[in-house]
């Protein structure tokens, strides 16, 4: 499949993502051409980026004088501490506006590297190179970057868009089986809330996903990007409309915290049990069909993703999700802010199922029954 590409265009910015299998040749031109000014390049990686893609990556930009960063990206690093320790090498380099920051990772490393570019002398130029399924569908779109405060996750941070976007699909060949279904439950979500053909694809691809065929995964991480971009075009700054993005997502952040943000259950298996949990409600709440949540199950166990749901499937694993349901950040009075699924590619309207907490525990039961 040659090089994919798809541009993202608003009033204030437009920029490319491009996707597909060992493409880092483009990085060059791409560079020279979008960052006309730049000598320098801070390459911050991902310290579990294989070597031999670190050397291919090192080798592309070798022309530019060179700061590399190798970060050890978990939830406790993406923090202002490591923010504050970037921009000191910057600084004390003498890195310009004009130059480059490069982040090449998940999307820990992404959404820091994004960061500090942003505030980097009120922004320098920025390139981002996503390394997981995760990052490539999800966390390098859309223009969200941050870090966690001792308060929270992703409590500071800004809005800024890259100068492009590299997705290739040959850094994915080393990434562990549970950093795939992490990334899919994006893709699959992408498809639930917008596009029904995409959906039924999954349907008979999802092997091919999880396996990683380079030709499914472009096809994928395309239709999930154009998805999200859609959405996230649609709602810049995060007032309403992108609240769709966060189906599944309420119940998947009570699961999180309430392991801890443990690795043993990854952000996406969460997502998974999560938007099982929000068809069920939905069908409690009349607006979809218990025939929407077979078609998603069907997928789950054909490609063994069934295991995340059946952790979240009895009354008391549910009622202990409660106390952490109420913290999500769309709550904006004492309800549970849900997004709600209406039949596969659309889902309720934000805010239009808030529920307290009285009513959500009696839903508790009737959930349990599909
Ligand atoms: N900005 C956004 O819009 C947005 C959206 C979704 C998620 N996020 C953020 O993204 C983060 C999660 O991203 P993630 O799932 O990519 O996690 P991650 O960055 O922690 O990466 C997962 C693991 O894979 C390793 N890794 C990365 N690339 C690899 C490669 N090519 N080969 C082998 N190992 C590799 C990492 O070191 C890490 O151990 C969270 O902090 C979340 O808040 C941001």
């Amino acid at each position: 499949m040659k090089l994919q590409k798809i541009e993202f265009k608003n009033k204030e910015k437009n920029y490319s993502i491009y996707i597909g299998e060992k493409i880092l040749k483009i990085l060059p031109s791409k560079l020279k051409l979008l960052c006309p000014g730049a000598n320098k390049i801070a390459l911050i990686f991902d310290k579990n980026i294989p070597n031999k893609f670190k050397k291919t990556l090192i080798n592309k930009v070798k022309k530019y004088e060179l700061t590399i960063i190798n970060f050890d990206a978990n939830e406790k690093t993406k923090s202002i501490k490591s923010v504050s320790s970037i921009l000191n090498k910057l600084l004390s380099n003498n890195f310009h506006r004009s130059d480059i920051i490069i982040g090449i990772g998940g999307g820990i490393t992404g959404d820091l590297s994004g960061f500090v570019a942003s505030i980097f002398k009120r922004g320098i130029n920025y390139v981002s190179i996503p390394t997981t399924l995760l990052a490539q569908v999800d966390a390098a779109v859309g223009g969200k970057t941050g870090v966690n405060s001792p308060h929270g996750k992703n409590l500071i941070g800004t809005f800024s868009q890259p100068k492009f976007v590299i997705s290739d699909t040959y850094f994915l060949k080393s990434l562990k089986r549970k950093e795939m279904v992490s990334g899919y439950a994006e893709i699959l979500k992408h498809a639930i809330i917008k596009d029904t053909k995409f959906f039924n694809w999954l349907k008979s691809n999802t092997k091919f996903i999880l396996s990683k065929k380079a030709k499914n995964l472009i096809y994928a991480i395309k239709k999930s990007c154009k998805i999200k971009l859609h959405v996230v075009n649609k709602d810049v700054n995060e007032k309403n409309l992108r609240m769709i993005l966060n189906f599944g997502h309420t119940f998947a952040h009570a699961i999180e915290v309430k392991n801890n943000y443990s690795k043993s259950f990854t952000h996406g298996e969460a997502v998974l049990a999560g938007m099982i949990l929000a068809t069920k409600l939905s069908i409690v709440k009349k607006t979809c069909s218990k025939k929407t949540l077979e078609d998603i199950l069907n997928i789950y166990k054909e490609n063994n993703l069934d295991y995340t749901y059946k952790k979240y499937n009895n009354f008391r694993q549910i009622l202990n999700l409660v106390p952490f349901l109420k913290n999500d950040k769309k709550n904006n009075d004492e309800k549970i802010n849900f997004i709600l699924l209406k039949r596969i590619g659309q889902t309720t309207k934000p805010n239009n199922y808030k529920i307290t907490l009285t009513s959500f525990k009696k839903d508790i039961k009737k959930i349990t029954q599909y």
